[in-house]
């Protein structure tokens, strides 16, 4: 494994084969009443979020908990970062103190790897705007493994706001290093432009006919509709994303019973996904989170503890 991991592309499938085997064994920990591992004792990881996250910052902190690491969380709100303070001079504050990984969310699309420009420590990238969100796509393909076995010539299909997501980017290039297919949809002003030169790339499909779509899915991923990252109209109405672009009962319907429905989170009900689609049986939304927890224990344990551990 490379000393950061900022993006899919650090990442090589025989380091993805081993994550994974780590992240099943961190799995059966998590099913412990006492989860503690000594792992990481003496490291120091610092959760750095300049975004709002719910799921990626705890998921973090308690994956660095139960390696024994020490971890703290600073986020952009409550730190010097809003009392003027830049974010190099915000990096290298922490940096001295003396830290083993620094986990970064940041709105700015390549802040992780500046930040892994600037210090000595391992960088993990947690989301970097509209880039990548490395971790994310190794928990959805983990969880999609557990379901389906293999990967290989499934098809994967990845619905909503693609011009905004780092989900998107980063599932993209893992499932297709994986050897699944993959097909990307959304409306005509959300499929990011140079999609056509980048799916001819990577061979990925793109379609903006969701239904024609679903019936050939085994899997299907959501994705949330970023209106923060919006700077103006995507779409005329909500209403209207939803009839051409929801997870609608009816369209759940079409997908059969047993095709899983994942959603990295945070859900916008009755938008992208609805009631229906999100607790259904197939539905592993929640599988993801518990999944999160255990793929990021790996990551942080094969960045950290090294051969030597
Ligand atoms: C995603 C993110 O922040 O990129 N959420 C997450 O990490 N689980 C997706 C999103 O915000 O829609």
């Amino acid at each position: 494994m490379r000393k950061h991991l900022l993006e899919v592309d650090d990442l090589t499938p025989d380091d993805v084969d081993t994550l994974f085997a780590t992240a099943a064994e961190m799995h059966d920990v998590q099913r412990r009443a006492v989860k503690k591992l000594p792992a990481l004792r003496g490291r120091t990881v610092i959760n750095l979020f300049f975004e709002d996250s719910t799921r990626t910052r705890s998921s973090f902190e308690i994956a660095g908990k139960w390696l024994s690491a020490d971890t703290i969380n600073i986020t952009g709100k409550g730190s010097s970062a809003s009392k003027g303070e830049s974010l190099r001079d915000t990096v290298l504050t922490i940096a001295a103190m003396g830290v083993d990984a620094l986990v970064v969310r940041h709105g700015a699309s390549g802040a992780a790897r500046r930040i892994s420009e600037w210090v000595d420590a391992s960088v993990i990238n947690a989301g970097d705007g509209t880039h990548e969100h490395p971790t994310q796509a190794l928990l959805d393909a983990y969880t999609l493994t557990r379901r389906l076995g293999e990967l290989g010539d499934r098809h994967v299909v990845l619905v909503g706001d693609l011009t905004h997501s780092r989900v998107f980017r980063s599932n993209v290039r893992l499932l297709r290093m994986l050897g699944a297919r993959v097909t990307v949809v959304a409306p005509p002003t959300l499929m990011p432009s140079g999609v056509d030169a980048w799916s001819a790339r990577d061979g990925f499909a793109t379609s903006w006919d969701l239904d024609a779509v679903l019936p050939t899915a085994d899997a299907v991923m959501m994705l949330r509709v970023q209106r923060e990252r919006m700077t103006g109209g995507f779409f005329p109405t909500a209403r209207e994303y939803t009839v051409g672009y929801g997870l609608t009962r009816d369209r759940l319907a079409l997908l059969g019973d047993t095709v899983p429905v994942l959603h990295p989170g945070p859900m916008n009900r009755g938008l992208e996904i609805a009631a229906d689609a999100a607790d259904a049986a197939q539905s592993l939304v929640l599988d993801q989170v518990s999944a999160g927890v255990a793929v990021r224990m790996s990551v942080l344990y094969h960045l950290l503890a090294g051969e030597t551990a």
